[in-house]
This record gives structure tokens, C-alpha cells and sequence, in this order.
């Protein structure tokens, strides 16, 4: 293992942190296969780095079939050999610790993938085994089992259990998996599990990962008595906030973050987590406790329609929330499973986004301009508020979803697996443009696993870096100043028009942003950044401005 992987200091330097989420697969290919690798995300350092972000976090690099974009995972402690080797990754961490950046890694504790040694062992094994135990397996219902034990959904569609052939070539058992057939859910009432993940925590922090973002974090723990409930959606409003649903955000989920936090605090400083959990707002402070995750995401601005006063509202809220767990709060405008922000903005109020791309991004017509200056203001806007800002790739460069892949391109399960009626995930995971020409722009020197759009020349780093107001150098500059600018975890509202969002931190930062129409008045003091050009010294539509009542150094 290399030596210098641990990167020292402050134990809440992830409180105020800049995350950079990075899908592997689709960030830089090193060795023309198609496939984004470990060692092109160690060659693009010196840009990580020059964006000023202060960790990146990387989607699952694992052993995978890709039956769910690497959420498969085949082996929990390796790396994809199409990706590199563990001595790529330990590379990698030293040239991000040498550059001042941490790391994160995706751990996938709800399911494996069906690829999993201990997943052909339960396959291999007799019904009532040892080795069955480590996943969920029932008998089917009816004469002849060939009912399933219940009537849940999947994730991805049409239902939860999928029946196996028995050693013997006999029909057997169903197993459950809440996500695709190729995810069997883990049985976390069995120790081993339990002990296992353990090992896994601690052989990514002793090669030095700094923290980790944990998958599906609220549904490892399942009620599986029987008779077994009926749940036929997984719609959020389903989970009630006494912890009641049989499959999802459980009390004694907590249990089992409360074990991985002392083995986070077996490291100096000690290891971090952000829990991705799909729960009630007001039951996302349990994860973020100190003794367990400590940090929780919130997704509320994912969902929030291009409005002060929703965004003043989801704010407002959750800065309190975070505060019940003694946390920070995250925010997020995009990631690997939504449709990126620049395009969401583009369409008008209450779009089926679904319906859109099923049109091939063509009904309605998307509104590009609109689109990248609300993405811009909204991203000024959250990147000025206390706690932690995830961005995703590609959003530095103002990338809107990629809307018209061919069908028999597409990869998402959501697609192959719903029937073909939702196009899912696969438009905000197109691989990255680094140059305006080449094949595939820069990213490989082979084609890219997705195909790329011909309007990417325009978004290409090489392209933006020679533009001045380029989404990519706003990016930069409003990292660095933020980082100059972050004080206490606080901030206070100005009173303002009704579309305008008006607060300051300490040190006399103002961020305001106009979600009207009509131009306003920006208060007394220096702009030192704004999203887009100001008109007549007033702050237009669709755009955020910082304004420091002293100078920034
Ligand atoms: C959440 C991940 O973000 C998503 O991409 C994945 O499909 C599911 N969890 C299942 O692991």
C-alpha cells in the first residue's frame, strides 16, 4: 500500500465541505476501453484541484456487471479490473491527499450483486442453510410455491422476488431484492453481515478513504414476519414517521450505524459518512447523528420548483433539521440519478420528466438559456449557505441531461427492466467532454460507453477555459471565494421583495438571488461575483450575486 495516504487536520473539515461526485465510468477513460478508470481520474487532479473542491466522492468502482451502473457490486474490496488495480487506487488517494482533496467512497450495504461469491454460495446451498441466511430467502406461495411470498415492488419494476432453480434443477425459493434481480438484499439480522461491512469500512479507511457515502442507507433493516405485509408502493408518503413501514427506515437501522461509527473513530481523524436515505425530512436527523452517519443528505432543492419562496422555505427547514442532530446540512441540485439541473430549469413548472425524455427531450421544448442561468444562480445560491454542497460532474460546465439516446443504447435497469416506458438515468451520465474535437471529446481515446451529443464542443473544458464567464470559470472563482468567505455554520435573512432570496453570513456576505422577473436593487457594497451580467448595476432575473459589505482579501 502507498504511505502517504492519510491526509491529517481538522476532524470537521467536512462541515463546510466541497463534495465532487464522481461517476467513475464516465469521467476520463485511460486506456481507450470505453470506460472511465481510476487512473484517468488521477490524471485530472491538477482540475479537481484547480476547482477548489475540497473532496471528490466516487460512485462505485467495484467488480460489477453494471446491471445497476457498478450498484452491483461483485466484490467489496477490489476495484473493477476495467477500472485498475488497487495500486491505481491507492495512487489516486495519494494525488488527492497531495492535492488537498479527500475522498470518499460509495459503500453498497442494502444489496450485492448476484455476482457475489456468497450469493453462488446461497444458490448452491440447501434452503435453511447458513449460506441462505446471509440473504432473504422465502418459499413461494400456492400448491407448488410458485406465488411469490409477497406482493412487493421493486425499485426498478415489476416486483421484489424473483424465484431460482434449486441445485437439483427443481423450481425453488424466491429471493428478495428491492432493486433488480441482479441486487439480492442482504439479510442484516445476520452478524456476519453485520461484522463484514466492518471489514469493508476499515480496509477502504486503512488505504486511507476519508469518508464514505452510504447507499440506501434506510432500508437494510426489513420486518420479515410473517404473514408478510403488503407494500405496493415505495412512495415517500408510504413512510410514516413511526418507523412502521416493514421495509423502510426502521428503528433498528440505527443499530447498525451506531456499530460503523466506532469504527469510524478507530481513525485519526476519524472516517465520515453522508447516508443516502430516502425518509420524511423530520426523520433525517437520526442518521446524521454524531454516533451514528453524521451527516444525512437532503434532497428537498432536488425536488423544489424554481421559487423564493420554496427554496427560502427548504432552507429555513432544513438548517433547523440539520441543527436537531447537531450536524450541517448538505445540498444538492444534482447527481447521477436526476435529471441534471440546467435542463430541469430549461422546462416549464410541473413537467413529467419521465414523459420528456420518453419524447426524446423534444415536448416541451426545453428553454437552454433560462435553463443554465437558473442552474447557475441556484448553484451561487446554495454554495453561500452553511454545510456541505455536493455538485456533480459535468455541472461545472453547465451540462444539461443528454435527452435523445438511441434506445439501444440505453443501460438503466429503470429502462430495461420498467418495460421500456422510462428512459431513466443514463442522459446525466454521459462521459465527460474534455476537448472539442477528438473522439469522444476528450475522454478516451476510444469511443465512450454512451454516446455523446453533437453540442458537447460547446461545453468541452478546453472550450470553456478560453471562454471569460464560462460556467467552469465562475465555478472556480465562486469555489475559491466561498472558501475565503466560509465562517461560522450561520446565517441571518434580509428582508426583501417576495422572489428574491436575501441572506448574509458572517463577515457581511450577502447572496441574492432574483427569482422574478423584473431587475432589483443589489445593497450597498462590492460585487465580487455574479452568476450572470448585471444590467445597470441592478441583479436580473435568474440570477444570484454576492456582495460583501468589506472587501475580500
Ligand atoms: C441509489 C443509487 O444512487 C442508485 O444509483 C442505485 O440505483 C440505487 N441506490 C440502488 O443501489
Amino acid at each position: 500500500m502507498a504511505e502517504n495516504t492519510f491526509l491529517a487536520g481538522d476532524a470537521n473539515w467536512w462541515r463546510q465541505a466541497v463534495v465532487y461526485q464522481i461517476y467513475p465510468r464516465s469521467f476520463k477513460d485511460s486506456n481507450a476501453d470505453g470506460l472511465g478508470d481510476i487512473p484517468g481520474i488521477t490524471s485530472k487532479m491538477a482540475y479537481l484541484s484547480h476547482l477548489g473542491i475540497d473532496a471528490v466522492w466516487l460512485s462505485p468502482f467495484y467488480p460489477s456487471a453494471l446491471a445497476d451502473g457498478g450498484y452491483d457490486v461483485d466484490d467489496y474490496r477490489n476495484i473493477d479490473p476495467r477500472l485498475g488495480t488497487l495500486a491505481d487506487f491507492d495512487d489516486m488517494v495519494d494525488a488527492a491527499h497531495s492535492a488537498d482533496i479527500r475522498v470518499f467512497v460509495d459503500i453498497v450495504p442494502n444489496h450485492s450483486s448476484n455476482r457475489h461469491a456468497w450469493f453462488k454460495d446461497a444458490l448452491a446451498a440447501a434452503p435453511g442453510s447458513p449460506e441462505r441466511a446471509r440473504y432473504i430467502f422465502r418459499d413461494g406461495k400456492g400448491v407448488m410455491g410458485e406465488i411469490p411470498p409477497s406482493d412487493w415492488p421493486s425499485h426498478f419494476g415489476p416486483t421484489a422476488w424473483t424465484r431460482i432453480t434449486e441445485a437439483d434443477g427443481e423450481l425453488g425459493q424466491w429471493y428478495l431484492h428491492l432493486f433488480a434481480p441482479e441486487q439480492p438484499d442482504f439479510n442484516w439480522d445476520n452478524p456476519e453481515i453485520i461484522e463484514d461491512f466492518k471489514t469493508t469500512l476499515r480496509f477502504w479507511a486503512d488505504r486511507g478513504v476519508d469518508g464514505f457515502r452510504v447507499d440506501v442507507a434506510h432500508a437494510l433493516k426489513k420486518d420479515m414476519s410473517e404473514p408478510l405485509p403488503s407494500v405496493t408502493s415505495f412512495a415517500m408518503e408510504n413512510i410514516p414517521l413511526d418507523g412502521s413501514n416493514p421495509l423502510f427506515d426502521r428503528d433498528d437501522v440505527h443499530e447498525i450505524y451506531r456499530g460503523w461509527r466506532k469504527v469510524f473513530n478507530e481513525y485519526d481523524p476519524p472516517r465520515v459518512a453522508v447516508a443516502e436515505a430516502w425518509v420524511p425530512a423530520e426523520r433525517r436527523p437520526q442518521y446524521a447523528r454524531a454516533d451514528e452517519l453524521g451527516q444525512a443528505f437532503n434532497f428537498d432543492l432536488l425536488g423544489a420548483p424554481w421559487s423564493a419562496k420554496k427554496f427560502h422555505h427548504t432552507i429555513e427547514f432544513n438548517i433547523h433539521l440539520a441543527s436537531k442532530s447537531k450536524s450541517s446540512s448538505t445540498w444538492v441540485l444534482s447527481n447521477h440519478d436526476v435529471v441534471r439541473h440546467a435542463t430541469r430549469y430549461g422546462l416549464p413548472k410541473k413537467v413529467d420528466f419521465d414523459k420528456w425524455l420518453m419524447s426524446d427531450g423534444k415536448v416541451p421544448e426545453l428553454d437552454l438559456q433560462q435553463g443554465l442561468s437558473r442552474a447557475r444562480a441556484a448553484t451561487m445560491l446554495i454554495m453561500a449557505l452553511p454545510g456541505s454542497t455536493y455538485i456533480y460532474q459535468g455541472e461545472e460546465l453547465g451540462l444539461f441531461e443528454v435527452a435523445n439516446i438511441h434506445d439501444a443504447d440505453l443501460q438503466d435497469p429503470m429502462w430495461l427492466r420498467g418495460g421500456k416506458t422510462r428512459k431513466g438515468r443514463d442522459g446525466c451520465r454521459v462521459p465527460l467532454p474534455w476537448t472539442k474535437a477528438g473522439s469522444s471529446f476528450g475522454f478516451g481515446e476510444g469511443p465512450s460507453h454512451l454516446p455523446q451529443p453533437a453540442w458537447f464542443p460547446a461545453y468541452a473544458v478546453e472550450f470553456e477555459e478560453s471562454q471569460s464567464g464560462s460556467t467552469l470559470k465562475m465555478y472556480r472563482e465562486m469555489i475559491h471565494l466561498r472558501t475565503q468567505l466560509q465562517g461560522a455554520e450561520t446565517l441571518e435573512w434580509v428582508h426583501s421583495r417576495s422572489k428574491v432570496v436575501h441572506f448574509m453570513r458572517p463577515g457581511g456576505w450577502h447572496s441574492i438571488t432574483n427569482f422574478g422577473k423584473k431587475a432589483v436593487k443589489l445593497p450597498a457594497g462590492n460585487v465580487m461575483i455574479s452568476s450572470g451580467p448585471l444590467l445597470d448595476g441592478k441583479l436580473p432575473a435568474n440570477t444570484t450575486a454576492w456582495v460583501t459589505e468589506h472587501g475580500v482579501e
